[in-house]
Formats: structure tokens, C-alpha cells, sequence
């Protein structure tokens, strides 16, 4: 590829994707994400996220390994654009066909522990909450896009800071369930942080406000 030297150790191997410690020419860390074969159900739960966005839906793939591809560059795209606008996320290299490469979190192959693995005072833990959500914020107001599928298994942690992963499904805000997966990250935050660690954490109504400079109405922000 020119961009990775070396393919090492498998640093996690999910049903959809895996994820590996590659070395690049200059002998960097690289993480590199490969999108495999999709079951049926799978195709069926990323399809909510490719219809509604204005940049993927104008040809949606019938074919299983094509649709991977746009997977595949649907998230090096919100990688790109999150990058851009200084949220922290890991940064995006390259992506070709259904591989996306970019900045290893961890060091020397050892991946950085996730969120949920770490135990933290309650002042890192709060330091986390309001950089998350002001990054929640960024991601809404700048790049005009919403994550989707926000939690404490979605964010990493590593040298202090927070690196949020994961983004092939993230949806632009002009989705029409942009707001209702919006509420959703939220409710995850707020669950994660408020009642399993413990810290004191806004309304739903405040963080909504926070993000989107709108008052959170009823109806506004239902899933189907
Ligand atoms: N840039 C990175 N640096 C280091 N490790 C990473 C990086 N990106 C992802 N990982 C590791 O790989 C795992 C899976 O990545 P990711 O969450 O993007 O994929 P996924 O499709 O959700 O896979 P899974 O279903 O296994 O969660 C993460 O939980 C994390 O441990
Ligand atoms: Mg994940």
C-alpha cells in the first residue's frame, strides 16, 4: 500500500471487522481496520445509516463485499472530517477498498485500554465527561455529523486523554434520525458517567441544549 510496512498481531477481532497492529514505512504504529463479510443482519443494521445520508445514499450497493467498501469509506470519511475539526479521534491515514488505516492508540501493539476498562479518579472522570462532550458538541456544530453509537466501549483512553473510535455509523445531522441517535449517545453518556461512575452529570435536556443550541421537545428525538 506504501502506507503500512508490516501487518502484526491482531488487536481485536470483532464479527464485522478486525482490528491490527500494522507498522508503517518510517516504523509507526498504525491501526488497521479491515471490514470482512457482512451476515444479512448486519447488512440490515448499517443500511439505517447509509439511507438518510446525503453522501452515501445515492447508490447503495448490492453487493455484499462493495457495500463493505462503502462502509469502509463512510468511516474514513467521518474520521476525516471529526479529525478536522478537532475532535479527538484517532487520525485518519488512508483507506483502499474495505481497509481503513490510522494512528494507533497504545503503545508497541498494546492497545489502550477502553473507557470502560480503566478505573480513574473522580476527577479524571470528570475531566473525560465534559471533553467528550464538548467534542459531542464539535462533532454536531462543526462537522455537522452525530456518532451513533457513543459509549464507554467506543472510547478509548490513553495518556490522560480521550480518543473516541468507532465512527462508520456516524450520520450527518441532516439525517432524519440524527437527532433521535443523538439522544441516544447522550443517554449513554449520561448513564455511563452519572449512574456506573458516580459523577454528577446535567439533565439530558442540558447536554441536549449544549449540543445543539435547541431545546430538547418531546417527539423530536424518536428512534422507529
Ligand atoms: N486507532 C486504534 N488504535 C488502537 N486500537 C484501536 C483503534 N481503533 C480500534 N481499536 C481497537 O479495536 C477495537 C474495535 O474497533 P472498533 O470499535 O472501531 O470496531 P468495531 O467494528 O466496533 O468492532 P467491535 O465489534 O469489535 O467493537 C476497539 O475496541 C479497540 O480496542
Ligand atoms: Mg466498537
Amino acid at each position: 500500500m506504501g502506507y503500512l510496512y508490516e501487518l502484526k498481531g491482531v488487536v481485536s477481532a470483532g464479527k464485522e471487522a478486525r482490528v491490527y497492529w500494522g507498522v508503517s514505512p518510517k516504523g509507526d504504529d498504525l491501526a488497521v481496520k479491515i471490514y470482512l463479510t457482512a451476515t444479512a443482519e448486519f447488512r440490515k443494521s448499517i443500511l439505517k445509516y447509509i439511507i438518510g445520508d446525503p453522501r452515501f445514499d445515492k447508490y447503495v450497493p448490492k453487493s455484499t463485499r462493495k457495500l463493505m467498501i462503502l462502509w469502509a469509506r463512510k468511516e474514513f470519511k467521518n474520521y476525516k472530517l471529526l479529525y478536522s475539526v478537532g475532535v479527538s479521534v484517532p487520525k485518519p491515514i488512508v483507506q483502499r477498498d474495505n481497509v481503513v488505516i490510522m494512528e494507533f492508540i497504545g503503545k508497541s501493539g498494546r492497545r489502550a485500554p477502553l473507557l470502560k476498562e480503566v478505573e480513574l479518579s473522580s476527577d479524571e472522570y470528570i475531566a473525560i465527561f465534559s471533553g467528550v462532550l464538548e467534542d459531542v458538541r464539535r462533532a454536531y456544530r462543526e462537522a455537522r455529523l452525530v456518532h451513533g453509537d457513543l459509549s464507554e466501549y467506543n472510547i478509548m483512553v490513553w495518556k490522560g486523554r480521550h480518543y473516541i473510535i468507532d465512527v462508520s455509523q456516524a450520520v450527518k445531522t441532516s439525517h432524519p434520525h440524527a437527532l433521535a441517535l443523538l439522544v441516544r449517545d447522550l443517554r449513554n453518556l449520561r448513564r455511563y458517567f452519572g449512574e456506573e461512575v458516580g459523577i454528577e452529570v446535567p439533565s439530558l435536556e442540558e447536554m441536549f441544549h449544549y449540543v445543539t443550541g435547541e431545546e430538547l421537545r418531546p417527539g423530536l428525538a424518536v428512534l422507529p
